[in-house]
């Protein structure tokens, strides 16, 4: 396909960190002005555990956007060792919780609340199961006798297979897949798996938190793993299979936090996402597909409608900006300075439904 103006279908993101405070306020605008609706990650500080801090979470990314805004948060509930079944099934009942968080205990950021073992929330698995209800998962086992590397891969072995046997019925959404034991667990999978994929693992694999030097901007976790791994991560995020879809982990931290003794994990791209996604596609010759990785995918694992509307990309240059402020903080973009053949231009006013 060779063409200058490329028309979607409005699309989401499938994870997407929006913080509080300060940082909300600077970076919520962005995912709003590229996507209709994006399920919103619970690892604040404290998390998001019950539907009455879920609720007032989802009122602080409404006050932080313009009035008139057309962005809907779906809201997630982060899971514990001690999360109640009834307070989750609540939640998803009321159209507070989309779906619930599993982040093993100290798997990452603001994570030390999380789940240390899967026997812990057996009985909110089984009620989510029955309802429906999605449950998003961190991938990666915190074994510290694990290397880094594999913590994805053994993770599936030890924890997502037997979970998938012991829930058939449970949909489960694996995260920011980096690997290609992932891409292949979620391909041969039923119907009830699907994964999400970032840009930056799309473009970016190890070399590059250590490219001439160490490059804080280039860690996140699920760390990127070697050039095979990513290379088996596209193909998935291009290859038309409805079990992948768009969730960006945009993850920002003020640039102090990256550039530091011990800096935070995350990759801040939610700026230019759809842009990234668009040059992936096309250098792939896969255009075609995009709209089904960002716009349908997603949706349909949800059970949510498709959005109304459309999102024009334009292919004219982007330049990505050294720094972006956020309040007194600055964060650094995704591939900061560096530019993209495309350029989000508008999108049409649109009814997003939940
Ligand atoms: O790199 C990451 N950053 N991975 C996560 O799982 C969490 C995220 C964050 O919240 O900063
Ligand atoms: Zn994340």
């Amino acid at each position: 396909m060779n063409t200058d103006t490329l028309i979607l279908r409005r699309p989401d993101d499938w994870h997407v960190h929006l913080r509080d405070g300060d940082m909300l306020a600077a970076v919520a605008h962005y995912t709003a002005r590229q996507f209709a609706r994006a399920i919103v990650m619970p690892n604040l500080a404290p998390p998001i555990t019950t539907v009455a801090a879920a609720e007032s979470y989802r009122n602080r990314i409404r006050l932080a956007l313009p009035e008139g805004t057309d962005f809907t948060p779906l809201m997630t509930a982060y899971l514990t060792d001690d999360s109640d079944p009834g307070e989750i099934a609540h939640g998803h009942a009321a159209g507070v919780f989309t779906a619930a968080k599993l982040y093993p205990a100290n798997a990452t950021t603001n994570s030390a609340h999380g789940v240390t073992d899967i026997a812990n929330i057996r009985p909110v698995l089984e009620r989510m199961e029955r309802i429906g209800m999605v449950l998003c998962v961190h991938g990666e086992v915190t074994d510290t006798n694990v290397d880094i590397f594999d913590r994805e891969a053994v993770f599936i072995e030890r924890i997502l297979e037997p979970l998938t046997r012991d829930f058939p019925a449970l949909k489960i959404v694996l995260e920011h897949i980096t690997s290609q034991q992932a891409a292949e667990f979620v391909a041969d999978a039923g119907e009830t798996i699907a994964a999400t994929i970032t840009p930056h693992h799309c473009l970016i694999n190890r070399n590059a938190m250590f490219a001439g030097g160490l490059r804080p901007h280039a860690y996140c976790l699920p760390v990127a793993k070697r050039e095979r791994h990513r290379i088996a991560v596209r193909a998935a995020a291009t290859s038309g299979d409805a079990g992948f879809f768009l969730g960006t982990d945009s993850a920002p931290h003020p640039r102090g936090a990256k550039e530091s003794d011990c800096g935070c994990a995350g990759i801040f791209n939610a700026p230019y996402a759809l842009e990234m996604y668009a040059s992936i596609f096309e250098e792939d010759g896969a255009l075609d597909r995009l709209e089904g990785f960002a716009s349908e995918n997603g949706p349909r694992f949800y059970g949510l409608p498709l959005n109304e509307g459309t999102v024009t990309l334009q292919r004219t240059e982007t330049k990505v900006p050294d720094v972006l402020d956020a309040g007194e903080a600055q964060i650094v973009p995704f591939l900061a300075h560096e530019t993209l053949g495309w350029s989000v231009r508008h999108q049409s006013p649109s009814s997003s439904r939940t």
